[in-house]
């Protein structure tokens, strides 16, 4: 018995390796399997004095068999297909009250129906969202747990030994029920894809509007980074942009493509966020922007057709940072609307400020404006909307001419800008309480008979185009 590992880590790849090595690091006893059974040696061999603490099998019958009762299975696959057939393959070796963790960047309705589906014999899945990428998962990733409160009580000793830590406190958090982990972890995904198309939008506008070369731009974003715009996505992206390719010695973001890629969690976010009645308005902007780049053939069409280069701004770095400060914080706050909205529609009590405490440290969106968004729902934001917390709302007023005149001028220059642009429209939009909707209801009611409220008056009425 006492032989047996607390916990079983099912694949191999990059994020699961990094793990069980983080919990063998940790004391805790792991016994590992991957599908490919040749990858288990090489692992267990690499782990060097971690390798004690971990239990290598090569069929999923002995990888149970090695797991203490009740059993934690920790799968790290691939989220579709993989796991339907893993899940298909392992619970008919696993007994009432075990716990199978799905730790991949799975859609929550699957993470739901999966979760119903095994609690019927009287199993736990847990949808865990995990961030940080390889290196936070070997060193302190931020966890995001969807779950039974019973396998949270199993799960968390293991769970906080490896989570990332912000001032002591550990980076994991068990958020909600069933999907609400993986709910979680794809709206931290969509965050993810704004802030990194905002910073990849500055610096075009560095580049091609102010003449910077790459590495006087890493210069700036490193400058951003040293103060009060600290994130991990600034830190990386100045890295990145010092980097030169050792082949050719020109800055390496000029020999990689600009087609970029995507596994589809930001696409989620925002489809979610509109079957919630939600626009997260720059998160669209930014999965756009991925589908765009990756047309490059219609691109360089329209170019030889509609192509000029961009022309010159005047904005300088600090009123660039400026910007950057007020439409970062805008798509957080959206993807905070989507989680609160998410929260309603599904019963899940979701804690904002408890997701703002976990995504600290750990996590790719990692942000110091982290600890202010934490303070202003542990302060009871109005509605959830960060827009509304009098701190933020000042904030935002008094970047708001930095803001504008960016997208003034990259809109003049010809700069592509969406995600800033939809920042400001979403700002400009929420700014005035009276819009022009009314006319939209006019609209309506007009071609389709549709209706609309008076002014201060209840019920259905019509226009006189129907008189
Ligand atoms: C994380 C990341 C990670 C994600 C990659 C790539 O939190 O560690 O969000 O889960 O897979 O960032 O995502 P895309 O391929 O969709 O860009």
């Amino acid at each position: 018995m006492g032989s047996k590992a607390a916990i079983g880590i099912y694949g191999l790849g990059t994020m699961g390796s990094a793990l069980a090595l983080n919990m063998a690091e940790k004391g805790i006893a792991v016994a590992v399997s991957n599908r490919e059974v040749e990858w288990i040696a090489p692992f267990i061999e690499a782990a060097g004095p971690l390798a004690a603490r971990l239990h290598p099998h090569d069929t999923l019958g002995e990888f149970v068999a090695g797991l203490e009762r009740p059993r934690i299975v920790l799968f790290m696959i691939p989220s579709g297909a993989p796991m339907e057939a893993m899940l298909g393959e392992i619970v008919p070796l696993l007994s009432p009250g075990d716990i199978v963790i799905d730790g991949g960047n799975a859609d929550f309705h699957d993470t739901r129906r999966r979760a119903a589906c095994l609690s019927e014999r009287g199993l736990h899945l847990v949808g865990l969202g995990v961030s940080g990428g390889a290196a936070g998962a070997r060193h302190g990733p931020s966890m995001m747990v969807g779950g039974s409160p019973e396998a949270w009580a199993r799960i968390a000793p293991i769970l906080t030994a490896i989570a990332a830590r912000h001032d002591g406190a550990p980076c994991v958090a068990h958020v909600g029920p069933d999907g609400a982990g993986h709910f979680v972890k794809t709206v931290h995904n969509g965050i993810e894809y704004a802030d990194m198309q905002l910073i990849a939008e500055l610096y075009g506008l560095m580049r091609a509007g102010c003449a910077l070369a790459p590495a006087q731009i890493a210069e700036v974003f490193a400058r951003w980074n040293a103060g009060t715009l600290r994130s991990f996505l600034l830190e990386v992206t100045a890295e990145v942009l010092a980097a030169q390719d050792p082949r050719t010695g020109q800055p390496m973001v000029d020999v990689i493509a600009d087609a970029a890629e995507q596994k589809g969690t930001g696409r989620w976010t925002v489809i979610e966020a509109l079957r919630l009645g939600q626009s997260a308005s720059i998160i669209e902007a930014a999965v756009g922007a991925r589908a765009w780049s990756a047309e490059k053939e219609t691109r360089q069409a329209a170019e030889a057709l509609l192509g000029g280069a961009p022309g010159a701004i005047a904005a300088d770095a600090g009123t660039l940072a400026e910007a950057f400060a007020a439409a970062r914080m805008l798509a957080y706050a959206q993807g905070f609307r989507i989680l609160a909205a998410a929260s309603e529609e599904y019963g899940w009590a979701l804690d904002l400020a408890q997701i703002a405490r976990i995504w600290r440290a750990g996590c790719i969106i990692r942000a110091d404006m982290l600890d202010e968004i934490a303070g202003a729902f542990a302060a009871g934001a109005p509605r959830g909307e960060l827009i509304l917390v009098p701190a933020i709302a000042r904030a935002l007023a008094a970047r708001l001419p930095a803001l504008r005149q960016v997208v003034a001028e990259a809109v003049q220059a010809g700069h592509a800008a969406p995600a800033l642009c939809a920042a400001l429209a979403w700002l400009d939009t929420m700014r005035h309480g009276h819009g022009t909707a009314a006319l939209i209801q006019a609209q309506r009611d007009r071609f389709g008979h549709h209706g609309f409220a008076r002014r201060g008056q209840a019920g259905q009425h019509h226009g006189p185009w129907w008189d």
